[in-house]
């Protein structure tokens, strides 16, 4: 019988211990995630789960273990390396200037990745950036938006310009923390309706922390459960949420 192939691993981590004092945060974490994946992390406040992202990225160095993205160790790499590897996270959009346009914020971004920096003597206006500029606005649904300066865009635009700034990177692996807090809830599924569209089309593997279990439901087949720094749960939402320990873990209540 021909041997189902197994889906490229993008993301392991091996044994991942730190703590902070006498808090564990990541407590023994073995987690392995494969291409093409959109995994949602739950959890109590203090779980570990910005941990866990921030150990993926290389801003916090575990105790031990190993972290493996694409097959390459990257304990010890600076973030900057694991970034160049194909890890994005979404930036804040606090650091945009808000009277920027739209593209000019997409620009920004493009030029920083770009490795050729900006100044008077280079125009943020290079033609090819400018295409794609517009063309990952287009993908995101703002592209009637580009010229317009970034105060003007609803909240859940600007969620979603946040994570389209990161696109700059062409991410392997993108993480996300809370990508639709602070979002209404009528806005909330349009944002990620929008968001799994374009990684679904992009293939891009993407784990994200959420707190609304009915947003990892429709979204996501795999859900993990943190809880002080371990994950307690791994699998499809709809079958980990039937777990009564899970359940008082994630809601405070069966
Ligand atoms: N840099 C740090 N210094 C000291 N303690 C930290 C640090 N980062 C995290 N912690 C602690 O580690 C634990 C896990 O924190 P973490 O931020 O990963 O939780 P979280 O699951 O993301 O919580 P939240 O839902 O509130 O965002 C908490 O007890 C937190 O106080
Ligand atoms: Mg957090």
């Amino acid at each position: 019988m021909a041997k189902i192939p197994e889906k490229t691993s993008i993301l392991r981590t091996v044994d991942v211990n730190r703590s902070f004092g006498m808090v564990t945060a990541a407590d023994n974490l073995n987690i392995e995630v494969g291409q093409g994946e959109l995994v949602g992390i739950v959890g109590a406040n203090g779980s570990g789960k910005t941990t866990f992202l921030n150990l993926i990225t290389g801003y916090l160095r575990p105790e031990s273990g190993r972290i493996q993205v694409m097959g390459r160790d990257t304990i010890g790499l600076p973030p900057r390396l694991v970034t160049k590897l194909g890890v994005a996270r979404s930036f804040q959009i606090p650091q945009l200037y808000t009277n920027m346009s739209v593209l000019e914020g997409m620009l920004l971004s493009l030029a920083a990745t770009s490795g050729k920096g900006t100044g008077i003597w280079k125009p943020l206006y290079r033609e090819s950036w400018t295409a794609e500029g517009l063309d990952t606005l287009e993908r995101f649904g703002l592209a009637s938006y580009a010229n317009r300066p970034v105060s003007e865009l609803p909240e859940g635009g600007r969620k979603l310009l946040d994570i389209a700034l990161s696109f700059a990177l062409k991410p392997k692996l993108l993480l996300m923390d809370e990508p639709t807090s602070g979002v209404s809830i009528e806005d909330k599924f349009q944002v990620m309706d929008t968001l799994a569209k374009v990684l679904q089309e992009g293939e891009i593997t993407t784990i994200f922390v959420e707190h609304d279990m009915d947003v990892i439901q429709r979204y996501s087949r795999r859900v993990l459960v943190f809880e002080t720094g371990r994950v307690i749960a791994d699998g499809e939402p709809e079958r980990v949420m039937a777990d009564p320990e899970v359940r008082k873990a994630v809601l405070g209540r069966v």
